[in-house]
């Protein structure tokens, strides 16, 4: 019944139910899953891991690509199937278990799980779910819509369960290149020198015999939960257009830009969206992940190929993209994120990275993470992957946030994900400020006019005024650094 899908005669006796699937698993284990922020994550293993946990605490160590769609991080935190959790989340109720401590979170460079499995720095993973649209003679795994880690996660699980979804299209298959670097100290140069090159294999190689089940399952990805840009996008969107233009103008780049990498959720969609206002054209993207303004440009004509390693799309433009893929074949790859973010490859071609922060300071410091500086918003992601090694590390966010009573410019970040050594280039709604080859004191008093909001902006030209009194390379009144954030705290606004 399923032999298009599963195209070896011995494992089709594999296909079972997914609850008889659950009882392979034992309290404590490691597990690997597949899915990177919402796509090609594993259906059923979850809601029968959260069944099998009513009757016997799982207390698992989950490690997947990076966010699970479905409700499935939630779902499975609340019931006591998940003890620890890395490398990536976005999930409104694990977030509650995480900052309340119930669930412990190793928040994770999406470039570093694999390498930390493979040094045996992280615990061996026991059980790998992967979602997969085909199983092809030699056994090997075709993918659905993320690769991820579930490359890595085969090669080392001791059991390997498929969910084979019947929804995903075969057309899938031939889209994906999997290659994984070999163990130091033997590795080798990673071939790729342009995005659109493939250096792997289309499927991923596994011993069939270690496919120990197969669950069918039939249901799409959940679709991508960005809002649609908006006035305040829109404005980061036409600064980040026009200092690319600049760029070219200045000769630091071709009109094809370089390789762009865009990072998750509603600002960095609406920053790649604004590009179909540009006059680019044959752009190319080298990133983690594929949002719908991917495929609107894919279709516009401005983006030639994009490399990444998931695609995430809101149902519209899963539909067409599903419909249409046979026009977008050739122009698409999808990549183990341990090559979609690989420091290598993302220096040797020199990636545009524009990621998103939630605060910045008027030195260039970037928290992405940390609301309030102590509770934990999704993660690091790929942010750090690209901002650290590529040629432009851009962080976009709206000046302000929650009705404006917290300004996104603050005096001192309450936590750090991107130092000032590797943030190049700050945009708010209000304007862009170019960070290179600036000393802090010349970045301060840019930020401070170009990118807050202005009810902020007095309180920071005072806060930096005495800072100056004090002296230093990054003058700074200690005290009073983080106060902003405890008046947040206390009084539900930063406004003094
Ligand atoms: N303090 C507290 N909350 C803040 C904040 C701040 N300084 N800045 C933003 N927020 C809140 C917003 O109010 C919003 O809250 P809501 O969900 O209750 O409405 C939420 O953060 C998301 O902000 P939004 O403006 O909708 O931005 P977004 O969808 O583009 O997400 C990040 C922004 C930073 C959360 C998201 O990009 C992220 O997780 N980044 C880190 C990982 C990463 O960069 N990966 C890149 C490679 S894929």
């Amino acid at each position: 019944m399923y032999a298009h899908r599963i195209r070896r005669a011995d494992l089709l006796a594999r296909v079972m139910p997914a609850d008889a699937a659950a009882r392979l698993f034992a309290p404590a284990m490691t597990v690997g899953m597949s899915g990177f922020t919402r796509a090609g994550d594993a259906k059923a293993l979850p809601r029968a891991l959260v069944e099998r946990a009513r009757t016997e605490p799982l207390c698992l160590t989950l490690i997947t690509g990076a966010s699970l769609g479905n409700d499935s991080d939630g779902l499975m935190a609340n019931a006591g199937v998940i003890a620890r959790r890395l490398p990536f989340q976005a999930d409104a109720a694990l977030r509650r278990k995480i900052n309340s401590g119930e669930v412990l979170f190793i928040d994770q460079h999406l470039s570093e799980t694999a390498e930390q499995l493979r040094s045996g720095a992280l615990p061996p993973v026991d059980i790998a779910v992967i979602e997969a649209a085909a199983i092809r003679a030699d056994g090997a795994i075709v993918p659905t819509m993320a690769v991820g880690n579930s490359a890595s996660f085969v090669q080392q699980a001791k059991h390997v369960i498929v969910e084979l979804n019947l929804s995903a299209p075969l057309a899938l298959e031939g889209l994906h290149d999997i290659y994984l670097p070999r163990p130091r100290p033997e590795r080798a140069p990673i071939q790729l020198t342009s995005p659109g090159e493939r250096i792997g294999t289309t499927a991923i190689a596994i011993d069939p015999d270690r496919i120990v089940a197969i669950v069918v399952t039939d249901s799409p990805d959940s679709p991508s939960n960005v809002l649609p840009p908006d006035a305040e996008t829109d404005a980061i969107a036409r600064h980040v257009v026009t200092f690319l233009e600049g760029e070219v103008a200045a000769g630091r780049m071709g009109p094809q830009l370089l390789p762009l990498q865009a990072g998750i959720g509603t600002i960095a969609n609406a920053v790649l969206h604004g590009l179909s206002q540009s006059p680019f054209r044959g752009l190319t993207m080298y990133s983690e992940v594929l949002q719908d303004s991917a495929i609107a440009l894919l279709d516009s004509g401005h983006l030639a190929f994009a490399s990444a390693s998931s695609i995430t799309l809101s149902a519209p433009m899963h539909e067409h993209f599903i419909h249409n893929i046979d026009r977008y074949r050739d122009r698409l790859v999808l990549r183990p994120q341990e090559i979609s973010n690989h420091p290598e490859i993302v220096r040797r071609l020199g990636i545009i990275g524009m990621n998103t922060a939630l605060e910045f300071d008027i030195y260039g410091n970037v928290n992405s993470t940390h609301v309030g500086g102590t509770h934990m918003m999704n993660g690091i992601g790929g942010s750090g992957d690209f901002a650290r090694n590529g040629e432009l590390a851009i962080f976009v966010s709206k000046s302000a946030a929650k009705d404006g009573a917290i300004s996104s410019v603050v005096p001192m970040v309450a936590h750090v994900d991107h130092t000032e050594h590797d943030v190049d280039v700050l945009v708010t709604e209000w304007g862009l400020a170019d960070l290179r080859g600036l000393a802090p004191r010349e970045r301060a008093p840019l930020i401070i006019e170009r990118c807050t909001h202005p009810d902020f902006r007095p309180a920071l030209r005072d806060y930096y005024a005495r800072a100056l009194l004090r002296g230093g390379q990054t003058p700074h009144v200690l005290e009073e650094a983080l106060a902003w954030h405890e008046r947040y705290r206390v009084i539900g606004t930063m406004q003094a």
